[in-house]
């Protein structure tokens, strides 16, 4: 158990560019798949399925697809940031706000302000990526009698962590990319259906360079756990 915890520990977002040069081993990939083969399901439905994405012109071409983010997504966002570790560390939850481009930090900010440089960082870490794995909700597996198919979503969550939990085990860096969820053009590029959705994608592989260690904060246990009875 304790081997199984500190794996789940050592588990982290590797948001720094990979090594186009050094793809991920087929076998480490076919454990990756493996792990995801095996996750639970609301009812074993087996509810995804899964693009591998490893041409270089197919990543590519995603990469340099529009990204457009909403102006909700900044100002959420913005409310969940930390500006100095002291105040992650007080706070339990969100990420330090140096992680973003430096236009987004100010509460005002405004889509257009975002900078060409800005906006070719955030492309950067795609454009280096070997892998990409293009994870698909298909809703026609539904779990029954779930209300807005939670249980199906859910699902989708286990095989985030197996896949991340394998990655991590044979030492292959992983970092969820969300936004390429949004807009159809990504689904279009890979020919997905209309009838089903992108529920997540990661992109794998070696950093270029070893990344910094970077603060991360979780809440205490007796913070989130009630016991016996809900407590507010
Ligand atoms: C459903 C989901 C979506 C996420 N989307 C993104 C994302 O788009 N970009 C990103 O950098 N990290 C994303 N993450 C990673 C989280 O930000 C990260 O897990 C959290 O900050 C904790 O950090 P850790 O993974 O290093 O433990 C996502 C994680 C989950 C579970």
């Amino acid at each position: 158990m304790t081997e199984m915890l500190e794996l789940m520990k050592r588990r982290r977002s590797l948001r720094a560019p990979y090594d186009p040069g050094r793809p991920v081993e087929p076998e480490k990939l076919a454990q990756i798949l493996e792990a995801a083969r095996w996750s639970p399901t609301a009812h074993n439905m087996q509810n995804f399925e899964i693009v591998v994405v490893d041409d270089p012109a197919v990543l590519d071409a995603i990469a340099r697809l529009e990204r457009p983010v909403s102006e909700t997504f900044v100002r959420e966002n913005h409310a969940q940031l930390s500006f100095s570790e002291e105040e992650l560390v007080q706070r339990k939850t969100g990420i330090l706000g140096t992680t973003f481009p430096p236009s987004w930090r100010k509460p005002d900010f405004k889509l257009d302000e975002l900078s060409a440089d800005e906006i070719a960082a955030m492309r950067r870490p795609l454009l280096s990526s070997p892998l990409l794995l293009v994870v698909v909700y298909d809703p026609s597996r539904r779990a029954p009698a779930s209300e807005g198919d939670f249980l199906g979503i859910v699902s989708l969550g286990c095989v985030m962590e197996n896949m991340w939990l394998a990655a991590e085990s044979m030492g292959v860096g992983l970092h969820i990319v969300s936004s390429l969820s949004s807009g159809g053009e990504v689904k279009e590029l890979l020919g997905i259906p209309a009838r089903l959705t992108i529920a997540f994608s990661c992109r794998l592989g070696y950093p270029v360079s070893a990344p910094p260690p970077y603060l991360r904060v979780r809440r205490e246990v007796a913070d989130f756990t009630h016991r016996n009875k809900y407590r507010d």
